[in-house]
This record gives structure tokens, C-alpha cells and sequence, in this order.
């Protein structure tokens, strides 16, 4: 039998002030989302799939279209910068994107807490994230921080079939 996976060590907090993503942003934005794409999904995917999101530039892309409504997560040492985003659409939270570097030292909860913030201001009464179930890691963030799965539904990743859980968590809960 495989042995489980060994858990990735708790680094230092990194304090965090969440604010509305600038245009000064993009190129930081452009990094995170290449060094987790490349840490995160590149490893599950047939090689079709990583070769499509560098030709065509997916990453700078997305955030050519999605700048504007993202949140950045802004270490305040001054000493990282922006060290994460999150990205909302309606009541979906569609991405929340720490780099490897920054994971697990608080600032996947901080945009996550902001980003829960926003849906509730924005009158939602619950938030909705879809998270590939190859992701164990996660999906262990999205449950410790109070989400329970309401279902499991089939995605593409660029032409790749995955297999998706639903989580969701009322507004106003912890
Ligand atoms: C998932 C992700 C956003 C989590 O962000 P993070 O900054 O690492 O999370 P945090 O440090 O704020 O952790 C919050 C809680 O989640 C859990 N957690 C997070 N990372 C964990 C890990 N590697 N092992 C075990 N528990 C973990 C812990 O309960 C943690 O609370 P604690 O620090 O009090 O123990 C981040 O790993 C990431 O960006 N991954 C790559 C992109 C991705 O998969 N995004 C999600 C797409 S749906």
C-alpha cells in the first residue's frame, strides 16, 4: 500500500490586508497563477494539457479578462507583496490562488474570509466553490474552513475531463 501523503510543514504567518486587485497587479497576478498552475494542476494532466496553457498564454489571459474583479491578498511587512488572489463570480468563489511559497501561512483564509465577506455584502446567503477532487490539498483548506461537499459533478480543464466536488457553506456560519 502507498503511504498517505506527508502534510506540507506550517510555515511563518504571513499578516495579510485583502483589498480590490490594480492594474499595477497584473504581472504579480500573471506569477501566481503560472507557479500554482505548474505546482498544482500541470501534474495531473496528460502533457496536451500544460503544452495548450503555455501556448496560448492561459495565465496572462485570465488575468487580462479577470483583473479587475479580483481580490489580492497584500503581505504588510512590506517583504512578500501580493502573495495571493481570489476571484468571485456571483455567489461562486471560481479560484483563491496562494503560491506555493505563501501556502500554509494564513493567507489562503484570509482571502477566503474577505471573499466570504463580499458574497454576504453582495447579498448571497451562501458560498459555492468547486474544487477538482484530485486537489486533496484543497479540499482539506475548503473543509477545515467550515465547507461541506453537496455534490460531485464532472468539469474540462482545457478538453481534460475531471471529476469536481461541489462545496458550499451558509453565510453567517463558521
Ligand atoms: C488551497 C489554498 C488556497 C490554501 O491556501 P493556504 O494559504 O495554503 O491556506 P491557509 O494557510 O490559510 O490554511 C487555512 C487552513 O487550511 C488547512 N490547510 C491549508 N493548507 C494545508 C496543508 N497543506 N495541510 C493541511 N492543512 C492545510 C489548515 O486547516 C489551515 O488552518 P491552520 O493553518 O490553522 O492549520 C492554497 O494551497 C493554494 O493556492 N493552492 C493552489 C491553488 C489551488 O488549489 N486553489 C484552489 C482551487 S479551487
Amino acid at each position: 500500500m502507498s503511504k498517505p501523503a506527508k502534510p506540507a510543514p506550517k510555515g511563518d504567518p504571513v499578516p495579510v490586508v485583502v483589498r480590490q486587485a490594480e492594474e499595477r497587479d497584473k504581472d504579480r497576478l500573471v506569477e501566481i497563477m503560472d507557479a500554482c498552475w505548474e505546482a498544482t494542476w500541470m501534474p495531473f494532466m496528460p502533457p496536451a494539457v500544460p503544452a495548450r496553457y503555455r501556448n496560448e498564454n492561459l495565465g496572462r489571459a485570465f488575468v487580462e479578462n479577470a483583473w479587475q474583479t479580483c481580490r489580492v491578498a497584500e503581505d504588510t511587512t512590506g517583504k512578500h507583496g501580493v502573495t495571493g488572489f481570489s476571484f468571485l463570480l456571483d455567489k461562486q468563489i471560481k479560484t483563491i490562488q496562494v503560491p506555493p511559497k505563501m501556502q500554509h501561512r494564513g493567507v489562503g483564509r484570509a482571502l477566503l474570509e474577505d471573499a466570504e465577506a463580499e458574497l454576504a455584502k453582495a447579498g448571497h446567503a451562501s458560498a459555492y466553490v468547486e474544487c477538482d477532487v484530485f486537489n486533496a490539498r484543497a479540499a482539506v483548506f475548503y473543509r477545515a474552513m467550515g465547507y461541506e461537499e453537496t455534490g460531485r459533478i464532472d468539469t474540462d480543464m482545457l478538453g481534460y475531463k475531471l471529476a469536481t466536488h461541489v462545496f458550499e457553506k451558509p453565510l453567517g456560519s463558521k
